[in-house]
């Protein structure tokens, strides 16, 4: 399946991908977990390509989740540095390539400072770049996302009745990003694991059995191209037909 295949005029704004499967595909290659991940790299970056390519506007990544800390001590240490490593090495050809980079997830005292200081170079230095956004949630929960807003809200001392969705939406981690059109989860597994819960209230979700480091272009125009055969109703009739 080529990108000359899909529908120009259908082409999902905000992808997301809850990039799943490292460590068991590491394992059936009689690998270390981490092996995994790195080889996850080839296939995040196909994705990036794939969608610039494909005129997506907006994607975004789950990187590490609030609950990711619970892994071995090492591992954890293997994500830290590793997210950190892949951004020194790919940020000035984001750059280079019109990519905005983001970031979603609480800054709490877990996140090396370093790492911070990374991430705030990486979003300085593509914030003026008008092609694709790439966002990349680290220490990101769903949850978590809805109780910093809510917190936000109080502490600003809003009455209760002028609290609206949009009120809630203005206080997510980033008010500018539009909800996913498609969500993809790989590795077989059919679940959401706290990722965007808020946004993703009317995404179509797509959960294939790849792992995520056999995910990469095609697999992604096919899931584009699956997108487009989906009907989207947002709770209301289909006029036409
Ligand atoms: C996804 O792969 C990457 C992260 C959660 C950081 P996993 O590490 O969850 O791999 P599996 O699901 O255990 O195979
Ligand atoms: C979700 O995957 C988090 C990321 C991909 C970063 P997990 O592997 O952590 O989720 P569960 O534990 O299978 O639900
Ligand atoms: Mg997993």
């Amino acid at each position: 399946m080529d990108l000359d295949s899909l529908d120009s005029t259908r082409i999902p704004r905000h992808i997301a991908c809850v990039m799943d499967g490292n460590g068991r595909w590491a394992q059936s290659q009689g690998l270390p977990r981490t092996e995994g991940h790195k080889a996850g790299e080839h296939s995040l970056f196909e994705v990036v390509d794939a969608a610039i390519d494909a005129g997506v506007q907006w994607l975004t990544v789950y990187a590490f989740s609030t609950e990711n800390w619970k892994r071995p001590k090492d591992e954890v240490r293997f994500l830290i540095n590793f997210n950190e490593e892949i951004l020194l090495r790919r940020q000035d050809e984001l750059h280079a390539r019109n990519v905005r980079i983001r970031f979603v997830g609480r800054r709490d005292w877990r996140v090396p400072k370093r790492l911070i200081r990374r991430m705030d170079e990486s979003v300085e230095l593509t914030k003026n770049n008008t092609g694709l956004t790439f966002t990349i949630a680290f220490n990101y929960g769903g949850r978590a996302e809805i109780v910093d807003a809510v917190r936000r809200i109080v502490d600003r001392g809003t009455p209760a009745n002028k609290i609206n969705e949009k009120t809630i939406a203005r206080e997510l981690y980033d008010p500018d990003m539009p909800d996913p059109d498609l969500m993809i989860r790989t590795s077989g597994e059919y679940r959401i694991s706290n990722f965007l819960l808020w946004e993703l209230a009317y995404s179509e979700l797509l959960f294939t059995d790849t792992p995520w480091p056999e995910f990469g272009r095609d697999a992604l125009i096919a899931a584009i191209h699956e997108y487009q055969t989906r009907d989207r109703r947002f709770g209301g009739v289909d006029t036409e037909g």
